[in-house]
Order: structure tokens, then C-alpha cells, then sequence
């Protein structure tokens, strides 16, 4: 295992300590998160812990069954206790950048519906300023090119995420158009931008969610509120 891996393991071992028996859990999504619902798993499996887990991907809905893990879809829970998710990049703020795994918009669905919300990260993901990892949209496929082309006109260097040659396409059938904006200097007005963008199903600003980080540090995660 990586040294990246390791504090990504930490950190998801940290975080199923916040979960109570009887909880409803939104499951993030990503390689931190992967983590975090095996330790989970292991919980449900060796103290008969009983909770009931909402998926943001179907990924993760695979893994969680896999498990043994209760897994309901969000419409079948009338709320959610606690989420725990990944993230790309966190400022000191506590605002994020999330849909590298090109799960943004389901994960944005649990959040808000969620009491409390924590992320979970290694400490690469800290930074003073977003932006220098791209900032995923989810688009519509219908007129996905023109909505690219508006995008280029004002400057924020869209590049549409394919792989093997074809479009990636989240669990919703959509496309990914990865915005490279090396800084982002106001979240709060690009977020409002975007969201008058028709087209643009969701963007990856993830703003005033979160209250709590936990860090993988090397001599152990640390818990940030
Ligand atoms: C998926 C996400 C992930 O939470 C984010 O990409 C972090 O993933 P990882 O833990 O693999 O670095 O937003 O859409």
C-alpha cells in the first residue's frame, strides 16, 4: 500500500467512529470512501451494528452490499444523520472541490439532505486556494459541444472527460466536463455563475456543506471543526 493509501485508510477508520448505532449513513464516493465503508463493513459484521446506508454511486452501492452493509436509495429514508464523503480539494474554509470520481451530483443530493456532513481526506487535499484541480461539471449530452463552446468563450478552459476514447458517463448517463481554472478566486460567485449555466446539471463547488475534515496526517488523522 501506497503511502497515500495508507493515510486515506486512516482517515476512513477515523471517520466510521462517528456513526451510532441506528444511524442513517450517506456512503461517499472515491478511493478515501472505499476505505471508510470496508471499516465500516467490518463494524456491521463483528458488533451487529445496525444502520442503514445510502450510497452515492452505484460503486459504492456495490461495495456496501458486498459487505453486508443495509443499503436503501436516498428516496426510501425520510433523512440522513450523518455523511461522510470524500473530497478533491478543501480550502480553510471548509469549501470543496468534488466529482473526480464523477459523482458530484448524486453526492451534492445526500449532502444537503444530510444533518452532518464530514469529508474525509489525506492531507494533499488541503490547500489555501481552489482551483488548481479541475472543477468537474455534469452535463446534459444534448448540446454538450455548445455548452463546451460557451464555456471556452468566457475563459475556463473546458476539456470533456473521456476515457478510451468515449465520454465518461456518470450514474445518471451524463457527461463530465472538467473545468482547468488553476485558481478560483471567488467560489461563491463561479458557483452562481454556473448555476445559471442551462445545461449544466450540477458543478463541483461544494460550498458551506461541511463542518468537519479529518486529515490523514503521518502522525495520524486530524480531526478539523
Ligand atoms: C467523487 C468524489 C470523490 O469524493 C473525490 O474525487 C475524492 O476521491 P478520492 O478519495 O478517490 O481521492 O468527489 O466524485
Amino acid at each position: 500500500m501506497t503511502k497515500q493509501d495508507e493515510l486515506k485508510q486512516l482517515v476512513g477508520q477515523e471517520a466510521v467512529k462517528f456513526i451510532k448505532d441506528g444511524m442513517i449513513v450517506g456512503l461517499g464516493t472515491g478511493s478515501t470512501v472505499k476505505f471508510m465503508v470496508d471499516a465500516l463493513g467490518k463494524r456491521v459484521a463483528d458488533e451487529q451494528l445496525s444502520i442503514v446506508g445510502v450510497p452515492t454511486s452505484q460503486r459504492t452501492k456495490e461495495q456496501a452490499t458486498r459487505l453486508g452493509i443495509p443499503v436503501k436509495d436516498l428516496d426510501e429514508v425520510d433523512h440522513i444523520d450523518l455523511t461522510i464523503d470524500g473530497a478533491d480539494q478543501i480550502d480553510k474554509n471548509f469549501q470543496g472541490i468534488k466529482g473526480g470520481g464523477a459523482a458530484h451530483l448524486w453526492e451534492k443530493i445526500v449532502a444537503i439532505n444530510s444533518t452532518k456532513n464530514i469529508w474525509i481526506v489525506d492531507k494533499t487535499k488541503m490547500v489555501d486556494q481552489l482551483g488548481s484541480f479541475p472543477l468537474p461539471l455534469e452535463v446534459i449530452p444534448y448540446g454538450s459541444h455548445q455548452l463546451f463552446q460557451r464555456l471556452a468563450n468566457r475563459g475556463f478552459n473546458p476539456v470533456f472527460r473521456m476515457k478510451d476514447g468515449h465520454h465518461v458517463l456518470t450514474d445518471s448517463n451524463n457527461y463530465i466536463i472538467d473545468l482547468h481554472l488553476h485558481q478560483i478566486q471567488d467560489p461563491q460567485g463561479l458557483a452562481f455563475t454556473l448555476n445559471q449555466m442551462t445545461g449544466i446539471v450540477e458543478h463541483g463547488l461544494f460550498l458551506n456543506i461541511v463542518n468537519t475534515v479529518i486529515v490523514g496526517e503521518e502522525n495520524g488523522p486530524k480531526v478539523l471543526q
